[in-house]
């Protein structure tokens, strides 16, 4: 048994470092892969970011379940408004027999695209979690991505129940302490990583501790940190900063500190457990 159900993580052979041994038992496309649920009660804090990069590092689908515009689908290229077709939402209302395709291009992470009607479409958080995870279970052992809109909302919500890991970015300061603090109340006993996020070179001491004070629980864990990268704001590339050809310096250190979350998020997927 292990921590995250039937993980089936595929792709970590991009991610640099010590190499993990994935039981066979549970590699291939005879379960499910994993599902990673990016969420926050804040905007800002990293989320569309990170989601972006560990799908690019885990080669997993992406699904932008943040309706609102300039999240993932936007940094993707693909302008839902432009489309006849709406893919995400056709395929929970049908329910979950209906996989939607990814969408593929190079060098970004494949992508179920978001469109602004999800925000008033006639759906539960029930429906979405049935749905990710019959997903998930077609898409043939690949890890599945979710990055959801700030806050309170059925997606999100749905996104959570059913995540073998919530993934949570967590910048300094006061406010972000206390909405994180506020999540882990509200889903006490989730397995949840805090990603410390957008680290300047001297962060709070208060914070820190803040921040180790929360990973004290049992079903939560600390990741390494994400560190303040000025340029990223600036970026106009739609290429994952993990796949970047010819990436120089900034880059490639980012790069590597979005890997090494995704190692930790995996890591704790494949942990065996005692029960
Ligand atoms: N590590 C980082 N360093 C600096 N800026 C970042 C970093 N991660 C994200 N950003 C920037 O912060 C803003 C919010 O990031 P985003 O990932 O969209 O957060 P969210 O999805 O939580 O709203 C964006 O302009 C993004 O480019
Ligand atoms: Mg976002």
């Amino acid at each position: 048994m292990y921590a995250c159900g039937c993980a089936a993580i595929r792709g970590l052979d991009r991610v640099r470092g010590p190499s993990l041994r994935i039981p066979s038992s549970i590699r291939g496309s005879a379960v499910r892969g994993t599902l990673l649920t990016v969420a926050a009660q804040k905007g800002g804090v990293g989320k569309t970011t990170l989601a972006y990069e560990l799908a690019a590092v885990l080669d997993g689908v992406l699904v932008d379940l943040d309706f609102h515009g300039g999240g993932a689908t936007n940094l993707w290229g693909f302008d839902p408004m432009s489309s006849i077709r709406a893919p995400l939402l056709d395929a929970l209302e049908h329910g979950p027999g209906r996989p939607p395709r990814p969408k593929h291009r190079p060098n970004r992470p494949d992508l179920i695209p978001s469109h602004p009607d999800l925000s008033a479409a006639r759906l539960d958080a029930e429906a979405v979690a049935d749905c990710l995870e019959a997903w998930a279970q077609a898409w043939q052992g690949r890890s599945v991505i979710i990055d959801t809109h700030p806050g309170a909302h059925w997606s999100t919500d749905g996104a959570i129940q059913v995540a073998d890991l919530v993934i949570v970015p967590v910048p300094p300061g006061r406010r972000e302490i206390a909405a994180t603090e506020a999540m882990l109340r509200e889903y006490e006993g989730f397995p949840i990583l805090l990603v410390p996020s957008i680290v300047p070179p001297s962060p709070p001491a208060r914070w820190i501790a803040a921040l180790q004070e929360l990973a004290q629980a049992p079903s939560v864990h600390l990741a390494p940190p994400i560190s303040e990268h000025r340029w990223l704001r600036r970026r106009m590339l739609a290429t994952a900063v993990t796949r970047q050809t010819r990436s120089g310096t900034r880059t490639q250190r980012a790069a590597r500190e979005y890997q090494a979350v995704a190692r930790r998020a995996a890591q704790l997927c494949l942990t065996p457990t005692t029960t």
